[in-house]
């Protein structure tokens, strides 16, 4: 790969360049180039873990439990896709809402469709998801 390097222009909100030039400093980048390139690096390893054999991971939700039907389709997508799930974690923060972890384990496009349904819910707050690894591609 050349190590040549090739300047860009990116235009962005001026209060999202804001929140990322303070997430830079918090994380000591020494400047805007080194947070970018280390995003595009982490995008780029995301993309190679949907290409490998087998991986493991955590699906983190936060929701409302009152919301219509939620909690039976956020059930009902598991149970099509139980193959991938290995438990599940419950719990209930307040009096509306509900943290779920998910650990998943299998083909990455397998546990990639099972977040991407996930994801698909209405009314879901928050979804995240860890891209972990079994381990046993690593020394
Ligand atoms: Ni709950």
């Amino acid at each position: 790969m050349s190590s040549r390097l090739i300047r860009f222009g990116v235009s962005l909100e001026r209060e999202l360049l804001s929140r990322f030039d303070s997430y830079a400093r918090e994380r000591n980048f020494p400047t805007r180039s080194e947070a970018i390139r280390a995003l595009i690096k982490e995008t780029l390893v995301r993309k190679e873990w949907l290409c490998g054999g087998e991986v493991a991971g955590a699906i983190v939700l936060v929701y409302d439990h009152g919301r219509r039907e939620i909690l039976k389709r956020i059930t009902g997508v598991q149970h099509r896709n139980y193959g991938n799930v290995i438990s599940t974690q419950h719990v209930h923060l307040d009096h509306d809402n509900c943290l779920e972890v998910v650990i998943v384990k299998g083909k990455p496009r397998a546990v990639e469709t099972l977040y991407r349904n996930l994801h698909a819910i209405k009314g879901i707050k928050h979804i995240s998801i860890n891209t972990g690894t079994t381990g046993r591609a690593i020394p």
